[in-house]
């Protein structure tokens, strides 16, 4: 920590701050007021003493200790209540700052930074009472710890009117145990790569034995026990580190207790002797060792790790919104400058794509995904690529959404450079199926459309792709695609990826131009593949068409073929013309299509037909 407002506690209360103004100035508030009471009572005390001794009326100061006494019984419940409040709102505050800043960015650099993944279990889960005690209860603890402390100065106060020294000799005794148990009692350690490894390890441990997704392979391969020991060794590995960075360390506490004996003795030996040689009323002498008592409050406790616990979180969020910010890479033009789309071409609605020797490199990546790649998509044809893993297919998918922009070259859609239209628009022009697409545990219907549309369009999309049987029998477009909710059901893979089909043909339906489908059909079988394709062809014949597959069936139903390699477009035509150029295409086709021959000597004559 180079500067002092970077410090993670001094983060947490600027965010308690922010969080809610009122609460917090409320809270600091009440815990001033109740961190003087008990050194108000000391005083308050000593006047009843002098006004017993002295005969005079006891009213006055019954009435001071009385209202004192009650307000130190109140204070705390009410205190402790806002506490919990503030703690709630601050937890929702750093929650939705963290959704916003990850959601906020018009790309998705941000989200595919791996830097992002040391902060992120902390800065998300710190609710949840994992690492430490939930905000909510945490602002007990950092009120019990503070108020203690505040208590000890304000009684180290009255001690002034004792004698200059005291209050100073007291304050430095009791003061330098912070300094000197602090390693012994904060976890430092806590933010290094190591316990953070460990942190995740564990993490990791514990949703693969709770969460659903998991518990086929844990049973089938007898994982069971193994999640179990790596959950309990990584734990046991957490808090070695936290025991080993928070031991208490022999000679500190040695020098703690002479600093604080030391500091005591001077000043109770001083009191004692004036009290001895009469030089303070007996009154004083009470109120002077109750607060040279009380004191004592302002050591070093508990403070150190809630306050460490609830702000190292708070340190999280701000790390990664300034994170998320700064890896945002999308030039979006302002408002004024953005164009709008114009629909061109033969086809209205459909656009022309042209790729002008454009170069990509993921950010933090070793080497270029695509460099010098020139390709043209005429408006309302349909194009296949082809490239091997890690060809970068699925790359040039982002691009076309502006998900990134290229580092060289140009994107120009309908003749315009694609980073002078409006993203919003051109993202609403713009339909997909993506490789890993997302199962909503929405309904049928927020599954289709999830912005809404009418229930003919999102039935039409259904029957487009295959899925209409769906929202036949028991089920209709409400019911929820999840068995975690009533009435809901679970998918197969291949009806997934039907459902997802079907939304980007509703997106066609509500006005899209281009559409994206990266291997759309991985899950569903051959047959089901090449019938879907045609029916989406069919529905998508208006607009440009990508299609991004591993199978030669599905890609010789496009108009032209791409095949993508070391970074480039090396060969582009129809499946006729590639196969006639026999080249990289040709033997791409013929190795696929041998192995279908052993497939269909196992029965499936149709794979087979259909090839030939
Ligand atoms: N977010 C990312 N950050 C860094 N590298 C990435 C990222 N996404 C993909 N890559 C890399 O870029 C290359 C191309 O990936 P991709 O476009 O997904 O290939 P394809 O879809 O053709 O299989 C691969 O080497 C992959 O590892
Ligand atoms: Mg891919």
């Amino acid at each position: 920590m180079d500067r002092w407002v970077d410090h993670p506690q001094v983060i947490f209360f600027r965010t308690l701050f922010r969080a809610s103004r009122t609460l917090t100035v409320l809270w600091w508030g009440l815990l001033v007021v109740g961190g003087v009471l008990p050194a108000v009572f000391a005083v308050a005390s000593g006047s009843l003493i002098r006004a017993v001794e002295g005969g005079a009326a006891l009213r006055g100061p019954l009435a001071v200790i009385g209202i004192v006494f009650v307000s130190m019984q109140v204070i705390n419940p009410l205190h402790e209540a806002m506490g919990q409040l503030l703690g709630r709102r601050t937890s929702d505050h750093m929650n939705d700052r963290l959704i916003r800043a990850a959601t906020g960015p018009p790309g998705i650099s941000h989200m595919e930074d791996p830097e992002r993944a040391n902060d992120l279990s902390m800065a998300r889960d710190f609710d949840l009472g994992i690492t430490g005690p939930p905000l909510f209860v945490a602002m007990g603890f950092i009120a019990g710890g503070l108020q203690p402390l505040l208590g000890g100065l304000a009684a180290a106060v009255v001690l002034f009117g004792f004698t200059w020294w005291a209050p100073l000799v007291l304050v430095a005794g009791w003061g330098s145990t912070h300094l000197l148990l602090k390693e012994s009692g904060v976890w430092r350690d806590r933010n290094t790569d190591e316990v953070r490894t460990a942190q995740r390890h564990a993490d990791y441990a514990y949703s693969l034995a709770v969460d659903a997704p998991a518990a086929k392979e844990l049973r089938l391969f007898g994982l069971g026990d193994w999640v179990v020991d790596r959950f309990a060794e990584r734990r046991r590995r957490l808090f070695e580190l936290y025991w080993e960075a928070t031991r208490l360390r022999e000679r500190s506490v040695l020098s703690s207790l002479l600093a604080v004996s030391v500091a005591n003795a001077l000043v109770f030996w001083r009191l004692a002797a004036a009290v001895a040689d009469g030089s303070i009323p007996v009154g004083d002498a009470v109120v002077y060792l109750m607060a040279a008592i009380m004191v004592s409050s302002m050591a070093f406790g508990a403070l150190s790790w809630a306050l460490d616990t609830s702000a190292a979180p708070a340190a999280a969020v701000d790390r990664l919104v300034a994170l998320f910010a700064a890896t945002e890479t999308l030039t979006a033009p302002s408002g004024s400058q953005a164009t709008g789309i114009a629909p061109s071409g033969p086809s209205a609605g459909a656009h022309t794509i042209e790729f002008r020797n454009v170069g990509f490199t993921y950010p933090r990546a070793s080497g270029p995904v695509l460099s010098g790649l020139d390709l043209r998509i005429e408006a309302g044809t349909s194009l296949a690529i082809v490239g091997q893993n890690g060809a970068g297919k699925t790359t040039l998918a982002k691009l076309l959404c502006r998900f990134y922009d290229p580092d060289e070259g140009l994107i120009e859609v309908d003749g315009r450079p694609l980073t002078d239209l409006d993203l919003d628009l051109w993202r609403s022009r713009v339909t997909a199926v993506f490789q890993d697409f997302v199962r909503y545990e929405l309904s049928l219907r927020e599954n289709v459309a999830p912005l809404g549309a009418p229930d003919e369009v999102i039935r039409d999309a259904l029957a487009a792709a295959g899925a209409d049987g769906l929202v036949s029998g028991p089920h209709d477009l409400d019911t929820p695609l999840s068995k975690g909710y009533p009435g809901g059901i679970d998918l197969s893979g291949g009806q997934w990826q039907r459902v997802a089909l079907a939304r980007a043909i509703c997106g066609v339906k509500l006005g899209a131009g281009l559409v994206l489908l990266d291997e759309p059909t991985a899950q569903l079988d051959v047959r089901g593949e090449t019938e879907i394709f045609r029916r989406l062809l069919e529905a998508t014949s208006r607009c440009t068409t990508i299609l991004i597959s591993h199978r030669f069936s599905t890609v010789r139903l496009a108009e032209r073929i791409a095949v993508v390699e070391g970074g480039r477009v090396i060969e582009l035509g129809t499946h006729g013309e590639l196969m006639a150029l026999g080249g990289r295409y040709e033997t791409m086709y013929s190795l696929q299509a041998s192995r279908f021959v052993e497939v269909d000597a196992m029965g499936e004559e149709m794979v087979y037909d259909r090839l030939d």
